[in-house]
């Protein structure tokens, strides 16, 4: 009788813990939504077409509030329309149709790899820049009402915690029923040395610390993947630069050259960032731009201390207090906004208008790194071999007549910069595979005379750069 009530009970008891390790391993890896990993995911990926203050349009429309436009369609339609817009308006969506006849022609990028988790955050984020409930110091308030917020970020965890808890405690309860039974077993079978199991005995058990194990692991592999992720720059970076400078205007719209700018890519290993004495060449002369007036430009002259109210460089300018400096820069937007709404006099609107347009220059040139606003702009870097990897542009570029945009994309097409390519050693490797050395006219071949020779009779049709050493580890590692 005994047995046939332990078998199934054994039976029952090994799923049990079979399911606590989906359990387990479904809470660590089903990342609920979270506001940091939003923001950082709104930056690289939003910031640049949504206005971060989520109030303003900028080249698509102000994001706050967009969850509650989309409250009467079903959740899902909000994460397709992020990870393929156009699909969802050439599927016919209404709200998707409404968006695109007020928005066309810019379409939105497509992000079909944001996770379900990862778009939550970022409206979570959306939501809080909007609402005020997110900020560097929130007041009691604030966090307060972040608990609405809140309530929704923990909807999903909840739940998997309460699900655990509930399979923990049956596994626990029926574990201890299956030692008394073991128990009484043991005595209705005759055996006098046996011992009921102590509560230590059945928490050092094999099982119980093989499960604790396993947990841990799949945590901690879960989170380093996670943090080693958005630690690495990688395809598609593209953040918000300092100063909205834009490569479609520049290299597309004014065809500027990129060695004007890049001279580096063509006679070194590094292809460098212009210093603002570049800009200067040109924006001595275009002192407003187009789209942003004094907004963007004036960081150029911050930068290098350039008066641009009297078309002088500004003596001294390194050891000049910020007051002066203010006054300096405050004159020439006041100026630009007088003359471009033809007042004389600034209302009260126009002094606070001007007065954040000021704030938003020194924030941007400054930072945790950079206290004065004085010195070069600090461009955010965005491609970024690892330290054991040896890349040369000249060799690429000059020798290997490589261009640019094989390896960069249509540069000249884009408002802000992003890598298109993904910098991995397999995408090195493929290209030195594929591509053919240029070795006809090219001095820096003079002394490979085989090749040449076979070239010139023939008996070769190409030299592919695997065939010059493109493959070999020590080229490319130090
Ligand atoms: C290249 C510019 C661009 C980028 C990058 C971009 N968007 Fe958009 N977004 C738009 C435009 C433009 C629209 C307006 C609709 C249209 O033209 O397709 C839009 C519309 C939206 C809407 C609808 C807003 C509403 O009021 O209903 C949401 C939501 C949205 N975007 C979210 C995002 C998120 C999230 C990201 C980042 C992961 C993002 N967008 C990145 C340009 C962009
Ligand atoms: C007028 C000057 C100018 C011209 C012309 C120009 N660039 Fe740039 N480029 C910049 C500046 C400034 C930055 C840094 C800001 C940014 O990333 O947008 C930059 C950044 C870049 C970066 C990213 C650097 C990084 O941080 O990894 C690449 C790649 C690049 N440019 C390629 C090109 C190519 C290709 C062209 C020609 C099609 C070109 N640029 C033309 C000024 C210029
Ligand atoms: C060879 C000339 C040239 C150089 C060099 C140059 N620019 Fe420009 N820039 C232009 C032109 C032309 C425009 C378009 C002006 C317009 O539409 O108002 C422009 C526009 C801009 C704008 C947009 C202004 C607006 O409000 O519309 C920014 C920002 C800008 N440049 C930043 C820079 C920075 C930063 C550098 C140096 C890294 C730089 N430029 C170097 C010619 C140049
Ligand atoms: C064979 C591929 C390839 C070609 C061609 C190429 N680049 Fe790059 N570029 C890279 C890689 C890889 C990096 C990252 C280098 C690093 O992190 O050390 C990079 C980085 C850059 C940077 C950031 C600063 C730096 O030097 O690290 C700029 C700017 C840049 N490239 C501009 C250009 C321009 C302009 C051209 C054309 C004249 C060009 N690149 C051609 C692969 C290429
Ligand atoms: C778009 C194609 C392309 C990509 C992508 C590319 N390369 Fe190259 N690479 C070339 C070509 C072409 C040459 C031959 C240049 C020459 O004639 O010396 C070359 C040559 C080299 C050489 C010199 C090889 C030798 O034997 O002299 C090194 C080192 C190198 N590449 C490193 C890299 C690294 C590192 C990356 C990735 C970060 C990379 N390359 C990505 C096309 C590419
Ligand atoms: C054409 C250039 C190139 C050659 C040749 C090359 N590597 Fe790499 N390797 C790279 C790049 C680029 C990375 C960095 C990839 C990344 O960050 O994802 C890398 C990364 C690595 C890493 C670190 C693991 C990783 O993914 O970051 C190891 C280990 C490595 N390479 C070993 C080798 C060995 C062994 C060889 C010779 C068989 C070799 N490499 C040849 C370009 C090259």
């Amino acid at each position: 009788m005994y047995l046939t009530l332990y078998q199934p009970l054994m039976f029952s008891h090994r799923l049990i813990g079979l399911l606590l390790l989906v359990a387990i391993s479904t809470a660590s890896l089903f990342a609920a939504p979270d506001i940091e990993i939003g923001k950082t995911l709104f930056k690289n990926n939003c910031a640049s077409c949504h206005n971060k203050n989520m109030k303003d349009k900028l080249t698509g429309p102000a994001l706050g509030g967009a969850v509650e436009r989309w409250a009467s369609y079903p959740k899902e339609d909000l994460h397709k329309w992020v990870r393929n817009s156009q699909a969802l308006i050439s599927a016919g969506h209404p709200k998707a149709t409404e968006l695109w006849n007020q928005w066309k022609p810019t379409v939105m990028t497509a992000f079909p790899n944001l996770k379900d988790d990862e778009i939550e955050s970022i409206f979570l984020y959306v939501e809080g820049v909007f609402k005020g409930t997110y900020g560097p110091k929130p007041d009691a308030a604030a966090v307060a009402a972040g608990g609405q917020n809140g309530g929704d970020r923990g909807f999903s965890t909840i739940w998997i915690y309460v699900a655990f808890g509930v399979l923990l405690s049956l596994a626990l309860f029926l574990w201890n029923v299956m030692s008394d039974l073991t128990y009484t077993r043991k005595l209705a079978l005759g055996d006098t040395t046996a011992a009921r199991a102590t509560i230590w005995d059945k928490l050092t058990s094999k099982g119980v610390i093989s499960l604790v194990l396993f947990g841990l692991i799949l945590f901690g592999g879960y989170s380093t993947a996670n943090n080693a992720i958005s630690l690495g720059r990688q395809q598609n970076y593209a953040p918000d630069q300092p100063i909205k400078f834009s490569h479609a205007t520049h290299a597309g719209l004014n065809k500027i050259d990129c060695n004007y700018c890049h001279d580096g890519a063509r006679r070194s290993k590094q292809s460098v960032i212009p210093g603002a004495s570049t800009c200067m060449n040109c924006h001595r002369a275009i002192k407003k731009g187009s789209k942003y007036g004094t907004a963007e430009l004036t960081k150029i002259f911050t930068s290098i201390g350039y008066n641009p109210n009297v078309d002088k460089y500004i003596d001294n300018y390194d050891n000049l207090g910020m007051d002066t400096i203010t006054e300096i820069y405050k004159k020439w937007i006041s100026d630009n906004y007088k003359s471009e709404n033809n007042v004389k006099d600034l209302t009260e609107n126009a002094q606070t208008e001007i007065e954040n347009q000021w704030n938003e220059i020194v924030a941007a040139m400054t930072s945790e790194q950079k206290h004065k606003i004085q010195g070069p702009i600090e461009w955010i870097r965005i491609h970024n071999l690892p330290d054991h990897v040896y890349f040369n542009h000249s060799q690429h570029v000059t020798v290997g007549k490589v261009a640019c945009q094989k390896c960069h994309g249509n540069v000249e097409d884009m408002q802000t910069l992003r890598q298109y390519a993904p910098l991995s050693m397999g995408w090195c490797i493929n290209c030195h595979r594929q591509t053919d050395v240029k070795f006809t006219d090219n001095p820096y071949y003079e002394n490979y005379k085989t090749y040449h020779e076979e070239l010139k009779k023939g008996e070769r049709t190409s030299v592919k750069v695997s065939d010059i050493g493109g493959l070999e580890c020590q080229k490319c590692h130090y």
